[in-house]
């Protein structure tokens, strides 16, 4: 008996020594939960106490993955393992449910009590917006438990559309690293990743119909060097996705309730394509996979019937491969010179009956005819289109989307011509910009300034828009090209944080959002990059005014 007390004793002790340290954590997170009711009385029951006894219970079998996710997200963060069950404890647990009273799909409530914080969402996708509340509402990474304020989250996004766009054709980043970026997009409640898949500069998508797309045009042979100088590196840059891997970062994104937006760029911006199969083009080439940057005048050829059995052979198994109900295709961009002097342009054009007007070129009616087959043909295979605001010129079929690039003008005279618009303008998103007017602290980017101060102050929908165009505008997305841009680990360095501030904007109702707020709420979400081993630019936390709004 008294050796039994020895024994006890001994382990209280241990206990005792082990005690965690506490940290407290602060709902204000990135973006800023629309309603956030903290139980102020001071009383002993006043948090919730996340510890190694925490259970996180779900019911119905969509939600285990909900469950673990929060398991998995709490780990690097705590150090805990929390266990994960269909069974409710009597307390010290966390639940997660969906409630269809709910009204935003994508919405959720958080209740925190002393015994137990409820999650509801009004799907699965409300609830993991939910847990990403939760993961970041937890001020820093470290051996420790956690003390949740007892209170109530209501929270809703402001837009269905919350994009970011990632170009893997003028640098190659693999599978795994696409998964990250998707990861990084979770943590900052995004839901539409844009996949910019083929461009001049490679070919990044296995198609089965035409394999020397990615026996030939996924590779360069080198980069032109620095801005546009006329020399070039040796250095060869390829890859592509296999069909396999696209699937499977498809799935992952889906987990994630991330939708991938894959996008063929046509008809301009396809002179890897031709490298591949010259025949396409209206001079017969030959055509290498550009090693420079910028607009080639080298486009397919919208006189020559392959040409369109080769779009619809392409983005037939596109549209197969990926489930989105919208394809991009581009549509930016297309230089008209090779169409003004092709024998087999100018005889489509007569034969359309295409003629110049006070808005249009003949060869731009000619580009809107090549968008409305494509449209018409993935029509028939039950997906959209979404473009770039090129394709608003010479006209387009009513129920294409238009993302607008070149400032914000297109995504307004879109919206006024009753078109759907993701707003993506180069004077507020374009993330490929540099970060600080301190260019040497920098490394090379492609120019312009877009500080996070001036990525912050961006409205998509303005004052002088009607309701009824306020209505079209369905989302907004920062877009990341990466001519400048050779690793993975630069492209985490230019989204992060000025994704945190997209975030708030894709969110957050506009009334609620102010800079020095969201300033102080950075700090927090800094936390998780670095617990995450996420690549940021400290420029943006060392100074707020570094980027002095101009
Ligand atoms: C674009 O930046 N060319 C869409
Ligand atoms: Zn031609």
């Amino acid at each position: 008996m008294k050796k039994t007390i020895a024994i006890l004793f001994a382990g209280a002790a241990l206990i005792g020594c082990s005690q965690r340290p506490q940290v407290t954590a602060d709902y204000r997170v990135v973006p800023l939960p629309g309603k956030i009711e903290v139980d102020t009385a001071d009383t002993a029951d006043k948090y919730f106490k996340l510890d190694k006894n925490t259970v996180i219970c779900y019911s119905g079998e969509d939600l285990a993955e909900e469950a673990q996710f929060l398991a998995d997200y709490l780990k690097p963060l705590t150090g805990l393992d929390l266990k994960v069950s269909t069974k409710e404890p009597s307390s010290n647990y966390i639940s997660l449910e969906t409630d269809s009273d709910i009204a935003n799909p994508e919405g959720y409530k958080i209740d925190v009590e002393s015994s137990e914080i409820k999650i509801e969402g009004g799907t699965d996708a409300g609830v993991f917006y939910a847990i990403q509340t939760l993961r970041k509402a937890i001020p820093a990474a470290g051996m420790h438990d956690v003390l949740y304020p007892v209170g109530e989250i209501e929270d809703s996004p402001r837009f269905g559309y919350r994009g970011a766009h990632l170009d893997v054709s003028r640098h190659f980043f693999p599978a795994d690293s696409v998964k990250t970026y998707i990861d990084m997009m979770a943590l900052h409640n995004m839901n539409t990743f844009h996949w910019h898949l083929t461009d001049d500069q490679g070919w990044r998508i296995e198609i089965e119909k035409y394999p020397r797309l990615a026996e030939v045009a996924s590779k360069r042979a080198g980069t032109v060097i620095g801005h546009y100088t006329g020399e070039f590196d040796t250095i060869p840059v390829g890859g592509y996705y296999t069909k396999d891997q696209i699937r499977d970062v498809i799935d992952y994104a889906a987990k994630r309730h991330i939708t991938i937006i894959p996008e063929v760029d046509l008809p301009g911006h396809m002179q890897a394509a031709l490298s591949a199969y010259p025949s396409l083009g209206c001079t017969g080439g030959p055509y290498e996979v550009w090693r420079n940057f910028g607009v080639t005048e080298e486009v397919l050829c919208a006189g020559n019937d392959s040409v369109y059995t080769f779009l619809d052979d392409v983005l037939g198994e596109v549209a197969d491969l990926f489930p989105s109900e919208y394809i991009h295709i581009g549509g930016d961009e297309c230089p008209k010179v090779r169409w003004e002097n092709c024998a087999k342009c100018q005889a489509k054009i007569k034969e359309l009956g295409l003629r110049d007007d006070k808005e249009h070129t003949a060869e731009q009616k000619l580009q809107s005819h090549v968008t409305k087959h494509v449209s018409d043909f993935l029509a028939s295979k039950g997906k959209k289109i979404i473009g770039w605001d090129e394709i608003l010129e010479g006209g387009l079929a009513p129920d294409a989307t238009v993302m607008s690039w070149r400032g914000e003008a297109g995504g307004i005279k879109a919206s006024e011509m009753g078109h759907d618009v993701i707003m993506t303008p180069n004077t507020y998103l374009y993330f490929d910009y540099y970060q600080s007017p301190d260019t040497d602290k920098q490394p090379l980017a492609i120019g312009g300034n877009l500080p996070i101060d001036k990525v912050y102050i961006y409205q998509p929908i303005t004052e002088n828009m009607t309701p009824e165009q306020a209505s079209h505008i369905k989302g907004v997305q920062a877009n990341l090209w990466t001519e400048f841009v050779p690793t993975f680990s630069h492209a985490q360095y230019m989204v992060l944080p000025r994704w945190a501030a997209l975030a708030d904007i894709q969110w957050m109702q506009p009334e609620s959002r102010d800079y020095a707020d969201f300033y102080a709420r950075l700090g927090k979400l800094r936390n998780i990059y670095e617990a995450e081993g996420y690549n940021y630019c400290p420029l943006a936390f060392e100074d707020k005014n570094a980027g002095a709004i101009k």
